[in-house]
């Protein structure tokens, strides 16, 4: 068996109580909370956890932001493929284990992880539509509660310098089992797990000159559940990195919000799905970030 999805992401972040409050109000289940360790989960059993900056149980990272992502930790099938994967990376780096979590560098000297996936069967419906004579909606109306309350973490997106690329991408094709989907030479490369569906659970995004994690990204049910969750974040203080949009390379809404725990995080719904009938697609220009978005200034 084989990756499956991001199983865990921990953050090393300079203000716990602000970047406990940022995750209670993206809408996920709190755990615990204190001053050294928080921890939330997803409805499908994902876990962010927050560890004051300079806790020792973090590894180092390339990042020189002073709150950031500091481990990305992959889920697997079962144990048999965990065990295989270990013995792969191990050929030619330090393995580290700890409590059922195996960590390693990846080519640009960010922690990864892997362990073997626990995950829970949310209970995820369609949201029903009416259109016409098509009336799933009777009797019924859409409930106005504004806070979202993610399904799962979908995708994790690192910068990484343009120079390593092939390195950086390839070990994650050819050590990991990740999938190709789209690349383009300007932009990067969006990868699947080899047990996902996902137009991407990881991009590496191609940069003159950085290695620095970008976003974390949640999905949400759909299109509204984007706003509403948008809305209430901006209503509790936070800032928008983006506007709302729609994107070209894997056609999900998006909205993206900044995270003081590190990077950002983004709500996402309706995003392409692929399997290993799909022909990745090598773009010589990216073909831009969004279909339509309700900032012009985000469309190119
Ligand atoms: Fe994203």
């Amino acid at each position: 068996m084989t990756i499956q999805r991001v199983e865990k992401l921990i953050y090393g972040v300079e203000d716990m109580e602000v970047g406990t409050q940022y995750y209670r109000d993206w809408g996920l289940e709190e755990v615990k909370s204190g001053p050294e360790r928080a921890v939330f989960r997803t409805r499908v059993g994902q876990v962010i956890e927050l560890h004051p900056a300079g806790h020792p149980s973090l590894p180092p990272t390339p990042d020189p932001a002073g709150s950031t992502l500091r481990t990305a930790i992959w889920g697997v099938g079962n144990e048999a493929g965990l065990k295989a994967l270990v013995a792969e990376v191990s050929r030619d780096r330090d393995v580290r284990e700890d409590e059922g979590v195996f960590s390693f560098s990846d080519e640009s000297g960010n922690t990864v992880g892997l362990t073997v996936a626990q995950t829970v069967e949310a209970k995820v419906d369609l949201v029903p539509v009416n259109v016409n004579k098509i009336e799933p909606r009777m009797n019924d109306f859409i409930d106005p509660k504004t806070q979202a309350n993610p399904i799962r973490i979908g995708h994790v997106v690192f910068a990484i310098e343009m120079a390593d690329r092939k390195k950086a991408v390839g070990f994650y094709l050819d050590r990991l089992g990740f999938r190709l989907s789209d690349s383009t030479k300007t932009g990067g490369d969006f990868m699947r797990c080899a047990g996902s569906h996902d137009h991407h659970n990881l991009f590496l995004i191609s940069r003159a000159d950085r290695n620095a994690f970008d976003h974390a990204s949640f999905e949400v049910e759909n299109f509204d559940m984007v706003m509403m969750g948008g809305k209430f974040m901006k209503e509790a203080g936070w800032k928008a990195e983006t506007a709302p949009g729609r994107h070209i390379l894997g056609s999900n809404y998006f909205w993206y919000f900044r995270n003081p725990c590190g990077g950002n995080t983004e709500y996402f719904a309706d995003m392409d799905r692929m399997n290993d009938d799909w022909e990745p697609r090598i773009w010589d220009e990216s073909p831009g970030f969004s279909i339509w978005s309700l900032d012009d200034t985000a469309m190119a």
